[in-house]
């Protein structure tokens, strides 16, 4: 079974080294591809100068700032198209732990098609979130999860290991989050096609160094697309009950 592990960056260079270093300890087997998006602090430089030195270790250079979920649609379809059988979805800055990527994997072993890590199931943790972000990611779970209509209990996370079918599934070019609702938007689409997703009890750690990425847009997107999908599917169902009851 062939690993990437994918890692946005944007001024992540305090960050990334450390986090790619416990990464290749942990789990060896997992390649490693750094999606940059032309960090002004020298990110990508360094991350080239990393992959000089491991094989397997791939950086992706982009133009600019586009946002997380710009990132991770380029980082899949690299990695779908070098052929990799799973492909993870990794923070850079020390908030996911590398060694916790070993039960996302065998979540995936398991059966499921999409493994999700959780801070709000039992085992769970968070360690240095500021009250005002644990609200944040709580709210934003319960929103989600009450207009769309899902059990998943930390939908935001960004720490998710997928099979390479299940993203060939997904229509990724009809992805439309930019920010962080992206997490949101991938495991909403995931589950629609009738896949499994399993939560997965992670520690998730405030980062060290430099600075969270999150703002005002990104929740707002996230509210107004949330809001969307949860209204159109209530809608589309209304529609399908009508039909069905006068076929
Ligand atoms: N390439 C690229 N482009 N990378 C980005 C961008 C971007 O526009 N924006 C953020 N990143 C990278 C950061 O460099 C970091 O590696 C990762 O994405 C997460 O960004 P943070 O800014 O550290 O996120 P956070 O800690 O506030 O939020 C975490 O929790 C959210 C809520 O659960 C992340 O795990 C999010 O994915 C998650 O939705
Ligand atoms: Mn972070």
């Amino acid at each position: 079974m062939r690993v990437v592990t994918i890692i946005p960056t944007f001024n992540e260079i305090d960050s990334l080294p450390r986090t790619i270093a416990r990464l290749r300890a942990a789990v060896p087997d997992s390649d490693v591809l750094v999606v940059d998006d032309n960090s002004p602090d020298g990110t990508g430089q360094l991350a080239d100068s990393l992959a000089a030195r491991d094989r397997a270790i791939h950086v992706l250079h982009r133009q600019g700032k586009e946002g997380l979920g710009a990132a991770y649609i380029a980082g899949f379809k690299w990695g779908l198209e070098a052929g990799y059988d799973v492909l993870v979805e990794m923070d850079a800055d020390g908030s996911h732990q590398p060694e916790e990527l070993q039960r996302l994997l065998s979540a995936l072993d398991n059966g499921a098609d999409m493994a999700k890590g959780s801070r709000w199931i039992r085992g769970g943790k968070v360690v240095n979130w500021p009250l005002h972000r644990k609200l944040l990611s709580l709210g934003g779970s319960l929103y989600s999860r009450i207009l769309l209509g899902v059990g998943i209990k930390d939908i935001t996370g960004g720490y998710n290991a997928f099979k390479s079918a299940t993203l060939r599934r997904i229509d990724l070019d009809s992805v439309e989050s930019v920010g962080y609702c992206f997490q949101i938007d991938l495991t909403w689409k995931t589950l629609k096609a009738g896949l499994t997703v399993r939560e997965v009890p992670i520690t998730f750690v405030e980062r060290e160094f430099g600075d969270s990425k999150m703002s005002g847009n990104i929740v707002l997107e996230s509210i107004l697309l949330v809001t969307k999908w949860g209204l159109r599917s209530r809608w589309k169902a209304l529609r399908g009950g009508n039909t069905s009851t006068r076929a």
